[in-house]
């Protein structure tokens, strides 16, 4: 089976409890909280604070997305404020290894991302230390933008590196520009979580988009 992971940066902020809780009856498997420091990303977004209030009001796991630059420096206020999947980014910690066991040591699965522009092949001696690796299929920054077909690629090539080193466990993430179009493709390449920012807060109805992702992609994931 594959997860839905709706992203809220998209919601309508003014009515975040309503929000929470229309996704939570929808039937989705996460909430996926974008965290942008302005630097790594050219956009800001919220911090940890927020994170605290989302977790107050919601009963699915935080699935925290950290694009920001130096991200050790917040592991422990972002697991603190609530999160269960904590992501960093490849390219924004040079000691990656250390941080994702920081991310499990205080009780949180650890979840490592790479841009577009980043090989597969560069999270080879990473896989055995993380449980999710996220693939940015657009360049992160902004909802709302288009999948980068290339992507696909990537996913498949990632899937295979996973199986070839017998680490089955670790969950592949594809985030940016996932619509109810392409799930099926993004599932058959091998993803095992999906985020959906605009496609889902876009929609006129949650449910059914969730649901449509569902029997469109029920016969891939795991
Ligand atoms: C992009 C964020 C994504 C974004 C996804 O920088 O990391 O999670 O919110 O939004 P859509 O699905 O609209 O591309
Ligand atoms: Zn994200």
């Amino acid at each position: 089976m594959v997860l839905t992971a709706p992203s809220i940066l998209s919601a309508n902020f003014l009515e975040l409890g309503r929000e929470i809780r229309e996704t939570e009856e929808a039937g989705a498997d996460f909430f996926h909280i974008d965290v942008m420091d302005g630097i790594f990303v050219p956009n800001i977004t919220i911090g940890y604070f927020i994170v605290e209030q989302i977790k107050k009001a919601a009963t699915l796991p935080l699935d925290v997305h950290l694009m920001i630059e130096r991200p050790d420096r917040f592991i422990r206020n972002f697991i603190d404020a609530g999160a269960d999947i904590l992501t960093i980014h490849y390219e924004a910690d040079s000691h990656l290894n250390s941080t994702l066991n920081l991310i499990r040591l205080l009780g949180a699965k650890a979840g490592v991302s790479i841009n577009p522009s980043t090989p597969v092949s560069a999270l080879e001696d990473t896989l055995q230390d993380a449980d999710v690796i996220m693939l940015m299929s657009v360049n992160p920054g902004f909802g709302g933008q288009r999948f980068i077909p290339h992507s696909l690629k990537k996913i498949a090539a990632l899937k295979s590196m996973i199986t070839q080193k017998g680490l089955t466990d670790v969950k592949i993430e594809v985030d940016g520009g996932v619509t109810v179009g392409n799930a099926a493709n993004v599932a058959a390449a091998g993803a095992d979580i999906l985020v959906m920012g605009s496609a889902f807060y876009n929609s006129k109805n949650y449910k059914e988009t969730i649901q449509a992702v569902k029997e469109k992609t029920n016969s891939y994931g795991r």
